[in-house]
């Protein structure tokens, strides 16, 4: 008996139980000791049969991601497969709870697989670039066929008990531990179990395959592991299951080191990074939040009532008039329309969040709320008299959270007596889609009050990352600067059409062009009117635009022409005419702008905002902004972030080219001081 994993037996069967916090990740250790207490069964003449099960809510949630980059070590995954199938004595997986990745593996390699009812199976390799390595590939196609074995591997989502029984994944399903044993008992009072996964053949023709991979192909836009995928399960049809596992295994050790890869396991660590504190250690108490306020149901607040609402909170969205709350409720009602016609949420399900939300036009019905989120207009006035009056209607410990996106959090926090309740909750849009909450701490904001809300996110399907205020706190603050200098690009000679296709080659969703035509040239013309003189001023062309009324897609033009409609953009010579009057005005001699330079100084004007950022105490670390932008902002997850990439480019050589930057195009451009002192730190 270790920490690892516990014995014991039941009649004649053998049970190993991985008992390895918190998720029985298979390292080094788990596997050396399932090794030897299958040893130890196997040799003892009362056993007849092995279990292998796990705990809670994990049979084991798969490789230990850690040694992907620190080294494994023998016995691998693949040596304890191959000791557990070529046992004398049938082993039985019993998958309680989770088994992803290795751990799915683990219970393929048994001779027979029982479920309990809350199991779920899954490979989730690919969403960190790579395919199952220890025998996914071959073997599940052997089992169940080869199109849903691939579409399982591609799609990297779990499957739940009945589907993995239906399958035929799972021989069968019981509710509890006790009665899968007693099944198991009397199935093997009529004969060893005969399924060994490896010793079937899969039926039908590898060409089955092309309708399931065809959509996985096209959104994998030329990361290696879909393609790697469907190669293996087009082997399982017709090569001989050891070779087949040699491939798959050179294969799985070769993608592991791709930079995609090696970006994604950076975001999935950094996501967990984000969620620490340094001074709000994670036993801080957290306020129960039950049911919620949400002032303003427009575009915001209407999808910020359904994330609440999904996650179980009673809402009660306020707006001033009835004809407001009446078109509020509509929208949000709308949402849920949506989501059920993409088959997303059952009509009972959708019915019973919506029952949870009700309107009023009274702020007063807030009064027992322990949340509320206010998404009113973006104006301080208007913020703060809604704060002036929260802080008269609500409860004590109640938690007031604004949405805003430019407004300064301790401002509106000083028109309450409790600044310590008011905390930013800052949702990107679409709210009930985008994943990126940033959850901005003010000056005052109480530690609990942090630590609640950076709880709430995941309940909301978010991601949270903790900033601190300034204008566009962490995320916006750094993406205007990126289109900021894609519009002084324009000025000294690059095209829009140049620049987005140099950033979506890289990897972006869309080019920031395209991006501003998607969301109205209005928004930003009205918002650099508003702040007058200290809006940033390479937009020049932008707003010529924008007074032109040429105002994006809406329109039909914006910087690209929209024909009849059209979802993508086309090159504008009249906008092209007007980009070159706009650089003659300024004096500007155009000139040929190298693809390179446009990549770098968009994505350098990120990075030094990024490290200004931290060196502010704005936000925590580097990862923290990848995880903001690779959930907010359309960034590619294969390529790790901005921080990321700049790491992996060499922090010296962006220090280098910050400071010629800086010297030959301006100010804006002065380095971080941080940057410079990591680039020879990273130098060292
Ligand atoms: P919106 O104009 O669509 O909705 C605002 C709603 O608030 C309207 O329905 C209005 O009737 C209501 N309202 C105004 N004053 C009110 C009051 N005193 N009491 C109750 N209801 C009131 O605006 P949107 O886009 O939803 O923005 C709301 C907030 O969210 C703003 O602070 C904005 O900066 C922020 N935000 C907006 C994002 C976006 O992309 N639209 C992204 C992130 C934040």
């Amino acid at each position: 008996m270790t920490d690892l994993i516990s014995t014991h037996t039941h009649g004649a069967l053998g049970i190993i139980r991985m008992t390895r916090g918190p998720v029985n990740a298979l390292g080094h250790a788990l596997r050396v000791a399932i090794s030897q207490a299958h040893r130890t069964f196997e040799s003892d003449p009362a056993i007849a049969a092995i279990v292998l099960t796990g705990q809670g809510r994990f049979f084991s949630a798969g490789a230990d991601i850690t040694e992907f980059d620190s080294g494994r070590r023998a016995p691998f995954l693949t040596d304890l497969i191959a000791q557990l199938e070529a046992s004398t004595k049938p082993v039985i997986a019993l998958v309680n709870g989770i088994a992803y990745g290795g751990g799915f593996e683990l219970a393929l390699g048994c001779h027979g697989l029982a479920a309990l009812s809350d199991a779920k199976v899954a490979f989730p390799e690919i969403t960190l670039g790579n395919i199952p390595g220890a025998g996914g590939t071959q073997k599940l196609p052997r089992l169940i066929g080869g199109p849903a074995a691939l579409d399982i591997i591609l799609s990297g989502k779990p499957i739940s008990a009945k589907r993995a029984h239906d399958l035929g994944i799972a021989q069968s399903i019981d509710g509890t531990e006790a009665e899968a044993l007693t099944r198991i008992e009397a199935d093997l009072a009529d004969g060893p179990p005969q399924r060994l996964p490896r010793d079937l053949t899969v039926e039908g023709s590898p060409e089955d395959l092309s309708e399931v991979a065809a959509p996985y192909l096209r959104r994998a836009r030329g990361a290696p592991a879909p393609a790697k995928a469907l190669e293996g399960v087009q082997m399982a049809y017709d090569t001989p299951l050891d070779a087949g596992l040699a491939w798959e295994r050179e294969t799985f050790t070769a993608l592991n080191t791709s930079p995609e890869a090696k970006a994604l396991r950076h975001v999935f660590f950094a996501e967990r990074e984000a969620r620490k504190i340094e001074d709000v250690p994670p036993q801080t108490p957290k306020r129960a939040l039950a049911s919620a306020g949400v002032i303003g149901a427009g575009t915001m607040g209407a999808g910020i009532a359904k994330c609440l609402a999904d996650a179980g909170l009673s809402v009660t969205v306020i707006e001033q008039e009835q004809d407001r709350l009446d078109q509020g409720l509509a929208r949000i009602r709308a949402i849920y329309d949506e989501a059920q016609s993409k088959g997303r949420l059952s009509k009972a399900d959708a019915e019973a969040r919506l029952a949870r939300i009700s309107g009023s036009t009274s702020m007063d019905a807030l009064c027992e709320a322990d949340i509320v989120v206010e998404a009113v207009f973006e104006a301080m006035d208007i913020k703060r008299s809604v704060f002036a009056a929260l802080d008269k209607i609500c409860k004590p410990g109640a938690i007031l959270a604004t949405n805003t996106s430019t407004l300064d959090v301790n401002e509106i926090a000083a028109a309450t007596s409790r600044p310590e309740d008011v905390i930013g909750l800052h949702f990107f849009s679409p709210a009930h889609i985008m994943k990126l909450l940033e959850v901005v701490r003010a000056d005052k904001t109480a530690p609990d009050v942090i630590a609640t809300a950076m709880a709430l996110g995941p309940r909301l399907g978010k991601v949270p990352v903790l900033v601190g205020v300034c204008d566009g706190f962490a995320g916006n603050r750094m993406f205007i600067n990126f289109n900021r200098e894609a519009q002084i690009l324009i000025e000294e000679g690059a095209l829009p059409w140049q620049i987005d296709a140099v950033l979506s080659d890289w990897g972006l969703a869309m080019g920031p062009l395209a991006v501003m035509d998607l969301a109205g040239l209005d928004v930003g013309y009205r918002i650099r009117q508003a702040r007058g003189p200290q809006s940033p001023y390479p937009f020049t062309t932008a707003d010529r635009l924008a007074e032109a009324g040429h105002l994006g897609q809406k329109t039909g033009r914006g910087w690209y022409l929209y024909p009849d409609g059209a979802r993508r953009g086309q090159p504008d010579p009249e906008v092209e005419t007007l980009i070159k009057a706009v650089s003659q005005e300024k004096g500007i001699t155009r000139r040929e702008i190298s693809d390179e330079e446009i990549l770098h100084r968009c994505l350098w004007q990120l990075v030094n905002t990024g490290y200004q950022i931290i060196e502010e105490g704005i936000a925590q670390r580097p990862s923290d902004l990848d995880v903001i932008f690779v959930n907010g902002y359309g960034f590619p997850k294969t390529r790790g972030g901005p921080m990321f990439f700049a790491e992996q480019t060499g922090l010296a050589r962006v220090a280098a080219d910050v400071r010629r930057f800086h010297a030959e195009i301006g100010a804006h451009w002065t380095p971080s001081a941080l940057l410079l002192e990591q680039a020879e730190t990273a130098d060292a």
